[in-house]
């Protein structure tokens, strides 16, 4: 069986205190960094940008998985590979041209992620899923932490698993939202390989026991 990772969003960390926040993650059992970069535009909320990635990149010691949250990502695909960003992931919704972002991406020394919102269908990513190195299924409308896990996912994983299967890929899959202790074990029983937490993880009392559990669960 493949590995199943733990992903803590920065997005519920502590802002003032980023760094001891970022150690925290580094000497926990989490996988990976998650960092959700938003506009104001693709979603109605704004998050941080580049100075903010750059002071996280200076102390991450795992994995930046960097989830875009804007329109026209193609802009800044070398700027996120030169700031640190280790998988960049784009929204299928902002890209008219997803075979072309993919191949960027790859370009950049990066590996390629595709996030889905709750209304759009796994089924049209059927021509490009080869090209994919991970799909990121959201699993509430993105935007915001903290908000309530959209049951239909586990429909979404299940078909995109058969969709992964049947095409002979290797991308794994990714589940962005509302992510806890409830739901991660029949998250991973589903298919999915990532599991990414914010508001669960950090506004617990004892966030690195917090991801050692759900490490737990899913292993
Ligand atoms: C939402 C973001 C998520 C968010 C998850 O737009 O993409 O990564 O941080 O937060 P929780 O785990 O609190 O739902
Ligand atoms: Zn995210």
């Amino acid at each position: 069986m493949s590995i199943k990772r733990i992903a803590p969003s920065i997005l519920a960390a502590d802002f003032a205190n980023l760094q001891r926040d970022i150690e925290m993650v580094n000497q926990s059992e989490a996988d990976w960094f998650h960092i959700d970069i938003m506009d104001g535009v693709f979603v109605p909320n704004i998050s941080f940008g580049m100075p903010v990635l750059k002071a996280i990149s200076k102390h991450a010691t795992k994995t930046i998985d960097v989830h875009l949250m804007i329109v026209d990502p193609d802009r800044y695909i070398q700027t996120f590979a030169d700031l640190g960003a280790n998988v960049l992931t784009v929204h299928y919704e902002a890209c008219p041209h997803l075979h072309r972002t993919l191949q960027a991406i790859k370009a950049a020394g990066m590996k390629a992620g595709v996030a889905l919102n709750p209304h759009t269908n796994v089924n049209l990513l059927e021509d490009v899923i080869k090209d994919i190195d991970l799909v990121c299924i959201m699993s509430v409308n993105p935007g915001f932490g903290g908000q309530s896990f959209i049951e239909n996912t586990f429909s979404k994983i299940k078909r995109l698993k058969d969709l992964i299967i049947e095409k002979g890929a290797t991308t794994e899959i990714e589940i962005d939202g509302g992510v806890n202790d409830k739901n991660a074990k029949d998250l991973i029983d589903a298919g999915a390989d990532v599991l990414v937490a914010g508001s669960f993880v950090f506004k617990s009392e004892n966030p690195t026991a917090t991801i050692a559990n759900l490490k737990k669960i899913v292993s």
